[in-house]
């Protein structure tokens, strides 16, 4: 089995060999260059992880660790639009650089350049790789409507915010690494405790993300922060807050709606997301989740010694800065 950081340099060296097609130029160099912000990578390197876990060939795990991460690059690019968002990886957004029209193509172009790299694996595991991949990718968009719609609706329930999470973030994890599994020929029970795994990490993950949003350290969290303060999102931090506010505080926080001065919106948000420690009780959430993962890990019938890396991973995940 590799370190984490093993894999990862084996991701570096495939995406750097991609090879796109050089015209029209402006359709792929925003893909480069998304590509080549880098990020964590936790997707592709999760999905190997999951390949070695049971004991498949690494290789001919390549492919799909490309396919997930060139779609993940690809719903940035997307997301990045739909939440107006100026900063990527502590770089401009391709919307910003190059306008929606473009993002919006490059994204395209992407999906395509996904199912290209997936269309690699070994022929005798394709469909169900495939369908797997549709799966996920059919998930995220669904996420990522609720996510909008949400924006302009103030009676979202925790259990519409978890589901909706679940779709946009926690699908694609639980699917890289039942791809990782599918690839390395593991036992279909095998392959849903994984994907379990995965999900359920992946909807710590985001409560992570929504937490790093509002209280990230803009030096190194590399996206606005406030972004989803300033958009009206309905995190677990607003849905908490909006559940326990007292009456004041909570004609107080729907009038930040048209707050539009930005940074005093953010700042008073925040201020009420401190009144009521909703980071705290994000963060007791967060970590109910992390557990359900390890208990869908616990189900998979392999000595503990191959497990450990990837539960030092999950582990690293919740304690990140960007
Ligand atoms: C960002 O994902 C989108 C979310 C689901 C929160 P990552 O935090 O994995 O972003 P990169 O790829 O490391 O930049
Ligand atoms: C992530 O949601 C979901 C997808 C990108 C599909 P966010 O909108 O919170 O992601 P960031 O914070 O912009 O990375
Ligand atoms: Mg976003
Ligand atoms: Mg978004
Ligand atoms: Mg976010």
């Amino acid at each position: 089995m590799h370190s984490p950081s093993e894999l990862l340099k084996k991701i570096e060296k495939a995406i750097t060999e991609i090879q796109y097609p050089a015209h029209p130029a402006s359709l792929y160099e925003p893909i480069s260059y998304i590509m080549g912000l880098g990020g964590k990578r936790i997707r592709p390197t999760m999905l190997l992880m999951s390949t070695e876990l049971f004991q498949g060939d690494l290789e001919s795990a390549i492919p799909a660790a490309l396919a997930i991460e060139t779609f993940h690059n690809f719903t940035l690019i997307h997301d990045d639009i739909m939440d107006n968002a100026p900063l990527r990886r502590g770089q401009q957004t391709v919307h910003e650089k190059w306008g929606d029209n473009t993002a919006i193509l490059s994204g395209d172009v992407m999906m395509v350049e996904a199912n290209k790299h997936l269309t690699k694996v070994d022929i005798s595991v394709l469909r169900p790789a495939l369908d797997t991949f549709n799966a996920t990718a059919q998930g995220v968009c669904e996420g990522q409507q609720l996510d909008m719609e949400f924006e302009t609706r103030e009676d979202v329930s925790i259990d519409e915010y978890i589901n909706m999470i679940r779709l946009k973030t926690a699908v694609l994890l639980g699917g890289a690494m039942k791809l990782g599994a599918i690839v390395a020929n593991a036992a279909e029970g095998d392959a849903e405790r994984i994907y379990e795994f995965g999900e359920n990490l992946g909807i710590a993950f985001q409560l992570q993300d929504d937490i790093l949003d509002v209280y990230g350290d803009p030096e190194k969290f590399g996206k606005q922060v406030g972004g989803d303060i300033i958009s009206d999102k309905k995190t677990f931090l607003r849905l908490k807050l909006q559940q326990l506010a007292l009456p004041s505080h909570a004609a107080h926080l729907s009038a930040q709606a048209n707050n539009s001065n930005t940074a005093d919106k953010i700042k008073q948000v925040t201020y009420l997301y401190d009144q009521y420690q909703v980071k705290e009780q994000a963060t007791e959430i967060m970590q109910e989740y992390l557990e359900n993962a390890f208990r869908a890990m616990e189900q998979i019938d392999l000595p503990e010694h191959r497990k450990t890396e990837l539960i030092n991973v999950a582990n690293l995940l919740m304690n990140r800065e960007y």
